[in-house]
């Protein structure tokens, strides 16, 4: 399985912060919002990544992860010209994945939970061996803001639609999709939403409709933040720096994942910190260079 992370967008509703820098590079607390989404896909041991940017972003995005291989991966750029809607992200990403699974993320999705990466593992394997797609629903207060998965009483799916004026339920889809090779023919066949993008949720739709859609809820003990409003990219912020002040370990350190997963070594880590080494980030980084 390859992962693409969609990081193009005009962030608007971040306005007037995201005028002149784009809402992936702001800090979440202590590091770039787009270090969380390409942490997770670390966690799930995905090394070939795809970033979807804006063309004037580019150069940006390279200065921070290059190929990747300094982490020991290997990471490219896809332009989007102009925002058409995440489901666009799936067909500019065909060449990239040349036929592979895919973990679409997007890049202003922050998760934290217990379990949560062995929940996501498991949605993995599944597409991986049995195709499909995978989604995951989270309970929220304005379902009005995402999209939306209804259940039956058995707990089927019976409907799943984006940002509905009357929502049939609480359950919000969170930006982390796992899809098999069908997915970019399936986004290809989509038509704009009356917000004049190709949405995501239509890709999920068609997949309902032909009865290949997981969801799995993610209940007690998970947080998500969809960092896209002045409040919740602050909550996210204050979440993480109160987590890893009680901890002591961070969320979202790329270095460290990369290390922890043995694709760097020792030495390739204490290069990294070293230019970090004046921040708690760069110090924590040396503390598990350290470690035995
Ligand atoms: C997008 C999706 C929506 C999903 C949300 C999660 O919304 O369209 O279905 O629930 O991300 O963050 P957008 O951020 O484009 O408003």
């Amino acid at each position: 399985m390859k992962a693409v992370i969609m990081a193009g967008g005009s962030g608007t509703r971040l306005y007037p912060v995201t005028i002149a820098v784009n809402k992936h590079f702001l800090p979440i607390y202590n590091k770039p919002m787009i270090y969380y989404p390409l942490s997770l896909v670390m966690l799930l041991k995905i090394r070939e990544v795809l970033f979807i940017v804006n063309p004037q972003d580019l150069e940006n995005f390279q200065k921070l992860f290059g190929d990747g291989s300094h982490l020991g991966m290997s990471i490219s750029y896809q332009i989007q010209e102009k925002p058409r809607g995440l489901a666009k992200g799936l067909i500019l990403a065909e060449e990239f994945l040349n036929g592979d699974t895919v973990c679409y993320m997007l890049g202003d999705n922050v998760f934290f939970g217990h379990n949560l990466i062995k929940i996501m593992a498991e949605a993995k394997t599944e597409i991986e061996n049995n195709g499909g797609a995978y989604v995951f629903g989270y309970y929220v207060k304005d379902p009005e803001r995402f999209g939306i998965v209804e259940f039956d009483e058995e707990g089927n799916v019976k409907s799943i639609e984006e940002k509905p004026k009357n929502p049939k339920s609480n359950f919000a889809v969170v930006g982390i999709y796992f899809y098999d090779s069908k997915a970019v023919e399936i986004a290809k066949g989509v038509e704009p939403s009356n917000r004049g993008e190709l949405e995501i949720t239509s890709v999920n739709e068609e997949y309902l409709k032909e009865g290949k859609l997981k969801v799995k809820l993610l209940g007690r003990g998970f947080a998500w933040f969809d960092a896209g409003t002045h409040d919740s990219f602050l909550e996210a912020g204050e979440f993480v720096a109160t987590i890893e002040k009680k901890t002591g370990l961070m969320i979202g350190c790329i270095e460290e994942i990369a290390y922890r997963n043995g694709w760097i070594s020792r030495e390739e880590l204490i290069k990294l910190a070293k230019p970090l080494a004046k921040t708690n980030y760069g110090k924590y980084l040396l503390e598990i260079a350290k470690e035995g």
